[in-house]
């Protein structure tokens, strides 16, 4: 190959950028442990720990040892306790053989499109977006279909856009309610909307990440794809975790519900990837979907509260508006009134980039701009944390806003 330059790095690497929310909590944990006073609103996790019945499972996985490969996509135990969760919470009815068991719901997503995402195929997904969707589908070679869910509709895509976004290329909709960043949910009849345009369009398969289903408060009822429309049950991947509500995001289980063709094709993606996940942590998830669910409503009422103190103080701030969002444990609030101010430095905020830089510089508050996100001027906090240094990290940014001219 003398004389051209060749990449030692695939095109696949090359098309994807490292996950921005890492990076912030990255950033975050750098700059204290050089000594500064920094407080971190990036990070993705419950500030819970992983409750003991589950921690104790574990604990007996491994003494009695359960420490050898099993099932590539998961135990016979565990996929009945997730054929179990679908049934019970989500009236879906799924067999041991239409589950799969991966290492995280990232990589449940990951499999699901390697296995099936073909150069040129597009996928739909409504931003603002978890980082992760579009750099799978781009490390796949498929395209992006970025859909635009402003403010206006309280970040939810409509029935219209949907309609738009689909071509006779489109392979899937990606579909997550509550939703990373915005904490949106989708209410049964908006999700009817959208699954009436599905019904039209017979190609479109539909990826939904229900990860954040049990974080939703003010008696909000979550509803997914499959149940609300029967008739996209054989194109639907149910997806789902024991991450965000069980405090268990260290553990690395995701899991799936869908037609067997598909399920077979995760499988064997997965079969010469990682094999299956780990087999304590599949133990433990036994545990957390057939053990005591108590636990999620109180830790939810401790999250609805820092909810709803952060949106009434980011309301307070000047230059913001931060709707309530429905689920999840995130805000998404708009950062409009600050772009094109200048700062006390004498920097002016261009973007959404430059306002979470202002935040972090000026006071030390860490948050993960918008345009990562796909929708900006806005940024994102996680209110996953302790409610002191939620009302201190507000407080700041009501100073940082006030400073500005
Ligand atoms: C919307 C969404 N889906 C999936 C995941 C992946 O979760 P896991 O830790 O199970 O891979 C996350 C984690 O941040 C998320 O926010």
């Amino acid at each position: 190959m003398k004389g051209r330059a060749v990449s030692f790095f695939s095109d696949a690497i090359g098309r994807i950028q490292p996950s921005p929310t890492i990076a912030v909590t990255a950033k975050a944990r750098e700059l204290k442990a050089a000594g500064l006073d920094v407080i971190g609103l990036g990070a993705g996790e419950p500030d819970f720990d992983t409750p003991d019945n589950i921690k104790e499972a574990a604990i007996k996985a491994i003494r009695d040892g359960q420490t050898k490969y099993t099932d590539v996509d998961g135990t016979k135990e565990l996929k009945e306790a997730i054929c179990g969760k679908f049934a019970r919470e989500n009236g879906l009815t799924y067999k041991p053989d239409q589950i799969t068991v991966n290492c995280g719901g990232k990589h449940t997503i990951f499999n699901a499109m390697m296995a099936t995402v073909n150069p040129g195929d597009e996928v739909i997904i409504p931003a603002p977006y978890w980082v992760s969707y579009p750099d799978i589908i781009q490390l796949c070679g498929g395209t992006p279909v970025i859909v635009e869910a402003t403010i206006a509709t309280r970040f939810k895509m409509t029935a219209d856009q949907l309609e738009a976004a689909i071509t006779n290329r489109t392979k899937w909709l990606i579909f997550n309610s509550p939703s990373n960043p915005s904490g949106a949910a989708y209410t049964y009849d908006e999700i009817k909307a959208l699954t009436d345009v599905l019904l039209r369009h017979p190609h479109v398969w539909v990826f939904s990440d229900d990860i954040y289903e049990h974080l939703v408060y003010d008696g909000f009822k979550f509803h997914t794809p499959a149940q609300v429309e029967p008739g996209l049950y054989d194109r639907t991947l149910t997806m789902n975790g024991v991450a965000k509500a069980y405090a268990m995001t260290g553990w690395r289980i995701g899991y799936g519900g869908g037609p067997v063709p598909l399920i077979k094709a995760i499988a064997k993606m997965q079969s010469q990837s990682t094999s299956n996940p780990s087999s304590i942590s599949q133990a433990a998830t036994v545990a957390a979907l057939n053990g005591p669910q108590h636990f999620i409503a109180e830790r939810n009422a401790i999250f609805k509260d820092r909810r709803d103190l952060v949106v009434s103080m980011l309301n307070q701030a000047k230059g913001m508006s931060c709707p309530t969002p429905e689920g999840a444990f995130y805000v998404y609030p708009s950062c409009a009134g600050m772009i094109g101010k200048t700062t006390p430095t004498g920097l002016t905020l261009h973007n959404d980039a430059d306002v979470a830089n202002y935040l972090l510089e000026a006071e030390g508050v860490a948050v993960v701009f918008g345009a990562a996100f796909g929708l900006s001027p806005h940024f994102r906090i996680s209110y996953a944390t302790s409610t002191e240094a939620l009302e201190e990290a507000c407080r700041r940014i009501q100073r940082a806003c006030g400073a500005l001219s």
